[in-house]
């Protein structure tokens, strides 16, 4: 945190910089024009004019707040219509829409696990998943990251003492993009008897034949029982959600405390995220989906060219290599990477920084992450100011 205010005392810091426009591909920040590559807009879908007319017609028919829980007055025809249409969209019993994706994962588990339960989690997994695992009275348990056998002893040593077991992952993780091997997950699971949770934030909107994600990728999304999602990534809105069977959703419902106690998502957050599932699921969704990960290939490809260190690609279903909208750049020790992302501000690219712990003591990366209203042209000039910025100055002299 030291380094941080220090950083910020001298206008470095890479966190809480203003934009003064919308989170298109071309930003305004800090008084100055700048390329966005650190959003979640994967889809494009945040300018939308389809969307920001959801958005629209919410406000001016339900106002500007929600003021209550769902519970009791703030559950509005749009928060219904909205379960409905992703059950539909999922192929699920039942659908729970949240305040937030944070919150749909306190509320998910926090419903539905205990005292004597036993939370097995991804080590890598969003915090929002760790943060639900001790929000409950359950035993919570880490397994190393995508591997299957650690799981797979983890749910052993749990089915010995006799304890109900609930596994939540990722399907694409946040910071290095790679996915979960949901098939082996999902066997494995099964195997122990144990509920499995996929969180799909990153890959709703991206992946499956239905862009309902990476479970759907892997062919599982009929027998995973609970998906999580948020609205804050490609669904270009604020707010989460959870689908399952109605056994599971009106636990949630009944219990789940960070769905309760909680204001309903506001109007014009729930008319933009309708607007944009239903962009999703038509033609233009598939079509802005194959966008983003070309654009995500093309970044790869240019940065790779360059000799930028880069984590990945990612693995996907039959160990096929894959694309994901997220693209690792590797910078190292915090320090360095907060000079690199410093001097790539300065070239006009704003990029996310992760620095530990949200990723292992040497491994700072630049979070970069793709749109699909990014053009070629872009990624190119943002890949030769991050080679620029990254290449040592030393090899620099040697090339002039
Ligand atoms: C994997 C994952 N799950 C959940 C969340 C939380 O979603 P929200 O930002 O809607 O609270 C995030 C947000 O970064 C995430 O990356």
């Amino acid at each position: 945190m030291k380094i941080i205010r220090a950083l910020e005392l001298e206008g470095k810091s890479p966190y809480f910089r203003a934009l003064q426009t919308g989170n298109s591909p071309r930003i305004d920040m800090d008084g100055r024009p700048r390329m966005m590559l650190g959003s979640n807009n994967y889809l494009g879908l945040a300018d939308h004019p389809l969307v920001v007319e959801g958005a629209r017609k919410a406000l001016e028919r339900f106002g500007t707040g929600s003021t209550g829980s769902r519970l009791l007055n703030g559950t509005i025809d749009l928060h219904l219509e909205l379960e409905a249409e992703i059950a539909d969209w999922y192929g699920t019993e039942a659908a729970i829409v949240f305040t937030t994706g944070h919150q749909s994962n306190l509320g998910t588990v926090g419903a539905l696990a205990g005292r004597g339960d036993v939370i097995v989690a991804d080590s890598d997994a969003h915090a929002s998943l760790h943060d639900a695992a001790r929000f409950t009275d359950a035993q919570s348990v880490r397994f190393r990251h995508n591997d299957i056998d650690n799981l797979a002893e983890k749910l052993t040593a749990a089915a010995k003492r006799g304890r109900p077991t609930m596994v939540t992952v990722d399907g694409v993780y946040s910071m290095e993009g790679d996915l979960a091997p949901i098939d082996r997950i999902a066997e494995v699971c099964l195997e122990h008897n144990a509920l499995l949770l996929v969180d799909e934030a990153h890959s709703v909107g991206v992946f499956g034949p239905d862009l309902t994600g990476v479970t759907e990728l892997y062919g599982k999304a009929d027998t995973t029982p609970l998906r999580t999602g948020t609205f804050s990534k490609s669904i270009a809105s604020t707010g989460g959600f959870a689908v399952g069977s109605h056994d599971l959703i009106d636990a949630i419902r009944t219990n789940g405390r960070a769905f309760l106690f909680t204001a309903a998502g506001v109007p014009a957050a729930i008319g933009g995220a309708l607007a944009a599932v239903r962009l999703i699921r038509s033609a233009e969704g598939r079509e802005r989906a194959e966008r983003c990960l070309a654009n995500a290939r093309f970044l790869r490809d240019s940065l790779a060219s360059l000799g930028v260190p880069l984590i990945g690609p990612a693995i996907g279903p039959d160990g096929a290599e894959t694309v994901t909208p997220i693209v690792p750049v590797i910078v190292g020790e915090s320090l360095r990477a907060f000079a690199k992302w410093h001097e790539l501000y300065e070239h006009g690219v704003f990029a996310a920084l992760a620095h530990y712990p949200a990723v292992p003591l040497d491994r700072a990366l630049l979070r970069l992450a793709v749109t699909a209203e990014h053009t070629f042209a872009d990624l190119e000039e943002a890949a030769t100011s991050i080679h620029t910025v990254l290449e040592p100055a030393v090899e620099r002299r040697l090339v002039a």
